[in-house]
């Protein structure tokens, strides 16, 4: 009992002394850093490229507004509503026991995408620093044959090799421990404040060039153009994960961030916000790629290979192609660390409040466990690679039982517990910042999406990804 009292006294101290963002543009450019990464310029061109182009991108829509935003806009209400970290959120708002299990699988899946996440991100760093060298130069003068041969040789010294990728992984998760031991205001929003702005810089410039070239209506022809019947089930399935994946919901990070979220800040505009601008660098990043992709006569269903061989590939091609290489993988470093600190902080705010240890103990003791694991997501081609469980890589093994188990499942038990467990006064309180915002209607179509047709949606899904649908 009175240890009980001790630590609640304990805890208290914690949430005096907790953080939050200085203003609504740090909320936004924070959140936001979140869901742009390698999610926008890695998995979404390539999925757009293997399911068919507009069709696919028309369903992704679709999920992202109906499904995605409800539960975002649940993430941010439990996270600002209670200002603590995803475990502690249920408690401090009285939830069933049971719903403590979303914060503890938020806290498992976060790790499980920051050990292959890492991965990928120590690949585009060593490509960002082959092309500052000047490695990619003579790609343009070569044979389409002889630099494809070459671009492959590339990829399979540098991340398939031995030790290489795991080198390569260190250097974003020592940013990233840098960044998040400096703490929410003075690391992760002076960081995203300040790249975020260049990010959208280079993505323009990127996708100005690439617009410029012979095959730019083709490309936009291949984005835009909606064919219906290319619709099929697992497309809609893999239109749902992704939707999940890109916005960073399903795993705690936008509870976790939504509770350093201002008093004053509207929630429902930003997700709204957050959302629609993800979007809006998915395409664009899209535009940037295909058309460079159909002006040298490429595929479009090159699958995750598009960034690492086709863009070297088509880019050394263009005018300014070197200088292009080199933004892109900069701007791709960029949107995979930010996404990475957001990913990191889950954790962290767990074991700094839940298990009450110091911010920089806490991160350093995650980053570790990140490198000592994430070296088994390596290349599939070496040593470690090798290994398989359940006839996966460790690296495929992580993606799938966070991006298809573990998200639906915690994005749902959130919009159950919004939708089931919580008084709609305190709802409509939190969310319309104590009724100073009028915006009752938007809350009221909030609630019905979060009640009735999210959960739904989920459920179909993820039975019929696990084949109980028949
Ligand atoms: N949204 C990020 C991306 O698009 C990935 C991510 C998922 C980040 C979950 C945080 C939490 O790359």
């Amino acid at each position: 009992m009175i240890l009980k009292e001790m630590k609640n006294i304990e805890k208290n101290k914690v949430q005096k002394k907790r953080e939050t963002f200085s203003s609504g543009i740090a909320v936004f450019f924070a959140t936001l850093s979140s869901a742009v990464g390698l999610g926008n310029i890695w998995k979404f061109p390539s999925m757009v490229g293997t399911n068919g182009g507009g069709a696919f991108i028309l369903v992704y829509l679709v999920a992202v507004l109906l499904v995605s935003l409800p539960v975002m806009i649940s993430e941010f209400y439990i996270g600002r509503r209670s200002r603590r970290n995803t475990v502690g959120a249920f408690d401090k708002l009285n939830a069933p026991p049971f719903f403590k299990i979303v914060g503890y699988l938020g806290v498992i899946s976060t790790s499980l995408i920051l050990f292959f996440y890492s991965a990928v991100s120590g690949w585009v760093y060593s490509y960002l620093f082959k092309a500052i060298k000047g490695d990619f130069k003579e790609l343009g003068s070569l044979t389409m044959d002889q630099a494809t041969d070459k671009i492959t040789k590339a990829f399979d010294t540098t991340i398939g090799g031995n030790i290489s990728p795991m080198l390569w992984q260190l250097i974003p998760i020592l940013f990233v421990t840098i960044i998040i031991i400096a703490g929410v205001k003075q690391g992760i929003e002076k960081v995203t404040k300040t790249s975020m702005p260049i990010l959208f810089l280079l993505i323009i410039i990127t996708c100005v060039i690439a617009l410029s070239l012979d095959g730019a209506s083709q490309g936009i022809d291949f984005l835009l153009k909606i064919d219906l019947s290319t619709i099929t089930p697992s497309m809609v399935l893999a239109a749902l994960g992704l939707a999940f994946f890109k916005l960073s919901i399903g795993v705690g990070t936008m509870i976790t961030y939504g509770s350093y979220i201002t008093d004053d800040n509207s929630m429902i505009g930003n997700a709204f916000k957050v959302m629609l601008s993800d979007t809006l660098v998915s395409i664009t990043v899209g535009l940037a790629i295909f058309p460079a992709v159909f002006t040298f006569g490429l595929e479009p269903t090159e699958g995750p290979a598009l960034l690492f061989n086709t863009i070297p590939l088509v880019f050394s091609r263009i005018p300014f192609g070197n200088l292009l290489i080199i933004i892109f993988f900069l701007l791709t470093s960029l949107a995979a660390t930010m996404s990475m600190l957001s990913l990191v902080e889950v954790p962290v705010a767990f074991l700094i409040e839940e298990v009450n240890i110091k911010r920089k103990t806490a991160v350093i003791f995650i980053m570790s466990i990140t490198a000592i694991v994430g070296v088994l997501t390596v290349h599939p081609q070496s040593i470690l690679g090798n290994i398989k469980v359940l006839g996966l890589s460790f690296f495929d093994l992580f993606d799938y039982i966070s991006s298809n188990i573990l998200m639906p499942v915690t994005g749902l038990l959130i919009i159950i517990f919004v939708g089931y467990f919580t008084r709609k006064s305190d709802i409509y309180n939190e969310l319309s910042n104590n009724h100073s915002l009028r915006n009752k209607w938007t809350i009221r179509i909030f609630y019905l999406l979060a009640k009735y047709l999210a959960p739904i949606l989920i459920l179909i899904v993820f039975l019929n990804s696990l084949g109980l649908l028949g």
